[in-house]
């Protein structure tokens, strides 16, 4: 069976993120041709220009996992109407230098998780101009706005409204359907 490695980018790096677990139960609701390896963004230095003849060892691997992948599955929170400082780091150094940037042409979808009421909206909005910039062709729809409020999560790590795992599931769907579009498999 034609397999699929989706590497996962959370932006956040909280022990109990909310993003963490979203797309750990995104991972269980996919099918199974699909794997979701989450990718170490936190012990990346600052990008720093002057290392692109010689990247830290994080960054050569966390291009590494991106080029082997057949897809990015972005899961990020909102930190001040943007996206963490963490992310946009992890995204400049994948990108350098720029001859060798990673993320072209690897199929993303993006969602984000929220106490507020906006979902991360504002941050998801910058992070496809970002994606834009960098290559990744990104799935446009649905949008996925995701307000967390307790018992969102069972304690499996299951999400148990059947509402919105109706929801999500379909979101899965047409990711899917975007990275078998887009990717070489494995
Ligand atoms: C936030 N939070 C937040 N929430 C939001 O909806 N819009 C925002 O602009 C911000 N800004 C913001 C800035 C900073 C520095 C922090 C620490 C937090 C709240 C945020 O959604 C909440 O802390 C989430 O739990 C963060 O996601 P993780 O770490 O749980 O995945």
């Amino acid at each position: 069976m034609t397999q699929f490695q989706i590497a996962v980018i959370v932006g956040s790096l909280r022990r109990d993120s909310i993003n963490r677990k979203l797309a750990s139960a995104l991972a269980k609701i996919a099918p199974s041709e699909f794997f979701f390896k989450q990718l170490e963004i936190g012990d990346l230095p600052l990008y720093n220009q002057d290392d692109d003849p010689n990247p830290p060892a994080p960054a050569k691997r966390l291009k590494g996992e991106i080029m082997a992948a057949s897809g990015l599955l972005f899961v990020t929170p909102e930190y001040n109407r943007s996206i963490p400082g963490v992310l946009k780091n992890a995204i400049d150094h994948a990108s350098r230098p720029w001859v060798q940037n990673a993320w072209a042409g690897k199929p993303a979808g993006v969602l984000g998780a929220s106490d507020g009421a906006n979902g991360t909206a504002l941050a998801q909005q910058h992070l496809r101009n970002i994606l834009a910039h960098v290559d990744a062709p990104t799935l446009c729809q649905p949008e996925a706005f995701i307000q967390i409020e307790d018992g969102f999560f069972d304690e499996a790590g299951n999400i148990s409204s059947e509402r919105t795992r109706e929801f999500l599931k379909a979101w899965m769907d047409r990711y899917i359907a975007w990275v078998k579009l887009h990717a070489a498999p494995f």
